[in-house]
């Protein structure tokens, strides 16, 4: 960890601007291999109350698949209006992401699925209770219809991440840029990219999701929020600490509040903080306005209902 950090620091304090040429954001594909049958079931579940212990949140309740994939608080609501810890990433394209969570505590859309579940100040909920619940409804039949073993937490959380697959975002303006249309993005979104490349932020935001690679720390050149601990918790290693993953850019003009603490409003003020803490770059307000410029072209269209 400790080593690819401090080379990514040096690399960027020494404006090597030939490393973020490096990264580069490969566009999204039109859609994944995915089992219906498994996917239908994982939809049902994810807008079913059930699933939280006191009936009153689904997946859908935190992450509007309608709209952003995410909620426009600050901080996650759990049930009995518990306060969690971090804002709601959005769901769109977390099946890309090397890890999910903000610390990266959960491998795999599956893993992940299990967290909200049983998380207290989420949905609160445990599975012997939850799969007992399921077993005196229509579900029991169409658990066994896909799966042997019927309902199991393995089985719930693998026809979630089923349906998860489904909520990928192609076709953005850039992924078409990216794909020979020219003239898919505007003369200020192709400036934006080109700072976006040459301040660097493209060697930490770059692949499919334009993030979801790495871990870095929040602040690699002065550390912002020493409140919570990041990929520490996972690992509890202390070269670790506010580490946390590279998030996704996909769709990030959607996704307001910023940041794992939800801490700033506008994407002009996330670009800005970047340039300061993360990169160490001076600029200028014209600079922050094309990068901010080129990031809206990489909202992509919502696939859910195909
Ligand atoms: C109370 C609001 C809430 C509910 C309900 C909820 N989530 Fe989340 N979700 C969050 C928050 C907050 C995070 C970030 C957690 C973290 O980083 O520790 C998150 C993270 C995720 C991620 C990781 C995304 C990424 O880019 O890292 C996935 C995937 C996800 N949730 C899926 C689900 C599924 C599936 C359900 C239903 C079983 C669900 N969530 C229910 C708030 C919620
Ligand atoms: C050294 C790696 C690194 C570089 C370089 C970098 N970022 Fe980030 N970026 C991160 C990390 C880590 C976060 C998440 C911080 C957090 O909330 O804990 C982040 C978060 C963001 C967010 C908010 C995402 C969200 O979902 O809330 C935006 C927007 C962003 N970066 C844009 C940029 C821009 C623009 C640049 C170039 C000026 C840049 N980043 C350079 C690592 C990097």
């Amino acid at each position: 960890m400790k080593v690819i950090a401090l080379k990514l620091y040096l690399l960027i304090s020494l404006n090597v601007v030939a490393f973020a040429g490096q990264g580069f954001i490969l566009p999204i594909p039109q859609k994944l291999e995915i089992d219906n049958a498994k996917s239908k079931l994982g939809e049902k579940l994810f807008f079913d109350t059930t699933l939280s212990k006191d009936k009153t949140l689904s997946c859908f309740s935190c992450h509007n698949i309608m709209t952003n994939g995410a909620d426009d608080k600050k901080i996650a609501v759990g049930i009995e209006e518990k306060k969690g810890i971090v804002n709601t990433p959005t769901l769109f394209n977390a099946v890309f992401n090397f890890r999910q969570n903000w610390d990266g505590s959960a491998r795999t859309i599956a893993d992940q699925a299990s967290g909200p579940i049983t998380n207290p100040v989420e949905m609160g909920h445990n599975f012997a209770d939850l799969i007992n619940e399921l077993n005196k409804t229509p579900y029991k039949e169409e658990f066994k219809l896909i799966y042997k073993d019927g309902i199991t937490q393995k089985n719930i959380v693998d026809a979630i991440a089923e349906f998860e697959k489904k909520l990928i975002t192609p076709n953005a303006p850039f992924d078409k840029y990216l794909m020979g249309d020219e003239n898919a993005i505007t003369q200020e979104q192709k400036e934006g990219y080109r700072l976006f490349k040459s301040k660097g932020c493209i060697s930490c935001h770059n692949g499919v999701n334009v993030g979801g690679q790495l871990y870095s720390r929040f602040g690699m050149v002065k550390l912002i929020d020493d409140s919570n601990f990041g990929l520490y918790n996972v690992t509890k290693e202390e070269e670790d600490k506010y580490y946390f993953k590279v998030p996704s850019l996909r769709n990030i003009a959607l996704t307001s509040p910023y940041f794992h603490n939800g801490s700033v409003e506008t994407l002009y003020e996330a670009v800005s903080v970047m340039l300061k803490y993360q990169v160490g770059r001076d600029t200028n307000p014209q600079e922050i306005n094309k990068i901010v410029e080129f990031l809206k072209s990489l909202n992509g269209e919502v696939n859910y209902a195909k």
